[in-house]
């Protein structure tokens, strides 16, 4: 069935479309009330969430359909050994659709491939949270007026940071982009993020460790948590978790058009003296998230009504291509067979097809 793992599984056309249904949804909810009547969503929370998972249920019943899920790996038979493709299976035969966050990177998409079902990915490990970049576009789009012609500072823990790839993903298909890095060097973007995706698409990118020299350019400033979850020291985490703190102060040296966004939660990152200034559109971007997540759940329902399938993934087995990434859900779940695509043929650099760690053959 169409899913959603990755952000680039939507075409612009399909992410215009998402954003007209949700501002539509937002001004006339009643019109929606009843388009899932006798439908269910599935939610499998794997890992803690407030807001995506609580805003898909909000959606759904928004929607008139019903909810049934867990909301940690111990409530499940995760916790018995049970693997993804045979959960995935299962939930096929309770509800119509499901949502899905897990710690490991590639099990939405592992999900999807067992699924009768469309899966979404409500954030994978540190790689993809594509239905909070729907989120983001919906909040850019209506808060900036155009999702082109914009500067886009990210600043925090971009190595981490789901949101932060799945977000430099979207803006690469859209015109006239550039992109203000802003991290520690320790946390800057990954490598892959930046020659595959910025570099590939010809986008402008700088990085600097600094906000305040950034800040005056920015159109919109997209902060981010260090995510302490995904550090193997907790001294490194310690020594960089207030990296960046943003303060009245600080916006005093943006323009009066900016507009700051975060995913949330945020820890320390922006001071809540700054929730008082008109350009902080982090609580209206959550309230966005909701309005997108029922656009979404609507448009997969009905794809898979008319039978629409994923596109199939142009992989190879080699036995000198095996996934080391210990983040990978391969890593747990032996029986997945380790399996990548060719990203670069000149450099002979593969993909692994589930978490998209690198591997160089030739
Ligand atoms: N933004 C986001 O993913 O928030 P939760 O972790 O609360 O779902």
């Amino acid at each position: 069935m169409r899913s959603l793992i990755d952000i680039v599984d939507f075409s612009v056309e399909e992410i215009q479309q998402l954003l007209e249904t949700a501002c539509d949804i937002s001004e006339n909810p009643a019109k929606y009330a009843e388009r899932c009547r006798g439908k269910k969503l599935a939610t499998l929370f794997y890992e803690p969430s407030t807001r995506t998972r609580l805003s898909f249920e909000a959606a759904m019943y928004e929607l008139g359909g019903n909810v049934l899920g867990f909301s940690e790996a111990a409530s499940s038979s995760a916790a018995k050994g049970e693997s993804m493709a045979d959960t995935a299976k299962m939930l096929s035969c309770y509800a119509d659709i499901m949502a899905i966050r897990h710690p490991k990177e590639g099990a939405p998409f592992v999900a999807a491939t067992n699924a009768t079902i469309p899966v979404i990915n409500a954030g994978d490990g540190g790689h993809c949270h594509p239905t909070q970049t729907l989120a983001d576009l919906l909040t850019v789009y209506r808060e900036n007026g155009r999702l082109h012609d914009l500067t886009i500072g990210c600043c925090g823990d971009l190595k981490y940071g789901r949101t932060v790839h799945s977000l430099i993903s979207a803006f690469s298909r859209y015109d006239n982009i550039k992109f203000v890095l802003i991290s520690p060097e320790e946390l800057k973007l990954p490598k892959y993020v930046k020659y595959e995706v910025l570099d590939k698409n010809g986008m402008q990118y700088v990085e600097t460790t600094s906000l305040e020299e950034a800040m005056p350019q920015l159109d919109v400033l997209y902060m981010t948590r260090i995510q302490r979850e995904r550090f193997d020291s907790f001294d490194e985490y310690e020594r960089l978790k207030d990296s960046y703190i943003l303060t009245p102060e600080k916006m005093a040296a943006a323009k009066p058009t900016m507009r700051v966004l975060h995913p949330l939660p945020r820890v320390n990152e922006i001071s809540v003296k700054v929730d008082e200034d008109p350009r902080a559109a982090y609580f209206r971007q959550a309230l966005n998230g909701k309005y997108m997540r029922m656009a979404l759940i609507l448009k997969l329902l009905k794809e898979a009504e008319e039978g629409k399938q994923m596109e199939p993934v142009n992989a190879v087995e080699n036995s000198a291509l095996i996934c080391d990434n210990p983040r990978c859900i391969s890593s747990t779940e032996q029986e997945l067979p380790h399996r990548f695509k060719l990203v670069d043929a000149e450099r002979g650099i593969y993909r692994c097809i589930y978490c998209e760690g690198k591997k160089t053959l030739g």
